[in-house]
């Protein structure tokens, strides 16, 4: 999927950000395309056992991650950080980044989180949502129930519709949230 989007990853430097089952699944696949695969997690023990059972990788901390991706041509959040409703939190801002990077963010929901959001301002210009990760896993998962091989582009578009739809209805849920609290406040 990564490599549709940003062609062959062999001998690519990829750092990613997490050492959960989403990042244990990217960390395999990129490992035996041939990338170079350093995982940073929080509790780094996580991060070192995933290493442990990779060719070509290595692990750290969250600590100095600018120095990691200064190293890095594509960075990849396989953290939770970002996700709904925490949507304001990143481990990662612009000033981190440099504009040749691919950055791909796993969370999906919402499409445009932070992190993508500080690599726009960074100037990075590949830049990855989750959802084709999510549609390309439904559609294999789809195939293997039903040996039939289901349309992306319908799947996709319909996906970014909901998640679309759901964003909105949050967003208007929050603000008179908000203000029914500003109201209780001056009353
Ligand atoms: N696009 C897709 O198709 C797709 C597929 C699967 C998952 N996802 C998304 O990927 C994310 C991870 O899923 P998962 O199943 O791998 O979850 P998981 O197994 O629970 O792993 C969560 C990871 O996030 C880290 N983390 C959580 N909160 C953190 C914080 N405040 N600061 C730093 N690190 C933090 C955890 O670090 P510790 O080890 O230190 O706790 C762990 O590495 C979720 O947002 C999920 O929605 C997307």
């Amino acid at each position: 999927m990564l490599e549709s989007a940003v062609g062959s990853v062999k001998g690519k430097r990829v750092l990613i950000l997490g050492a959960g089952g989403a990042a244990k699944a990217i960390a395999f696949y990129l490992a035996s395309a041939g990338a170079l695969v350093k995982i940073a997690n929080r509790t780094i023990e996580r991060a070192a056992e995933i290493a442990s059972k990779l060719e070509n990788a290595s692990y750290t901390g969250l600590d100095n991650l600018e120095r990691h991706i200064a190293d890095a041509d594509i960075l990849v959040n396989a953290t939770s950080v970002g996700m709904y409703p925490k949507i304001e939190e990143t481990l990662v801002t612009a000033e981190m980044m440099h504009s040749d990077l691919v950055v791909f963010d796993i969370v999906y929901n919402p499409v445009e989180t932070r992190l993508l959001r500080e690599a726009k301002k960074a100037g990075v210009k590949r830049r990855i949502d989750g959802v084709k990760m999510l549609v390309f896993q439904g559609a294999a998962s789809f195939k293997i129930w039903t040996g039939i091989s289901p349309p992306l582009d319908v799947m996709e578009s319909a996906v970014r519709k909901a998640l679309q739809s759901a964003n909105s209805k949050a967003k208007s849920e929050a603000k008179s949230e908000a203000k029914s609290k500003e109201s209780a406040l001056e009353r």
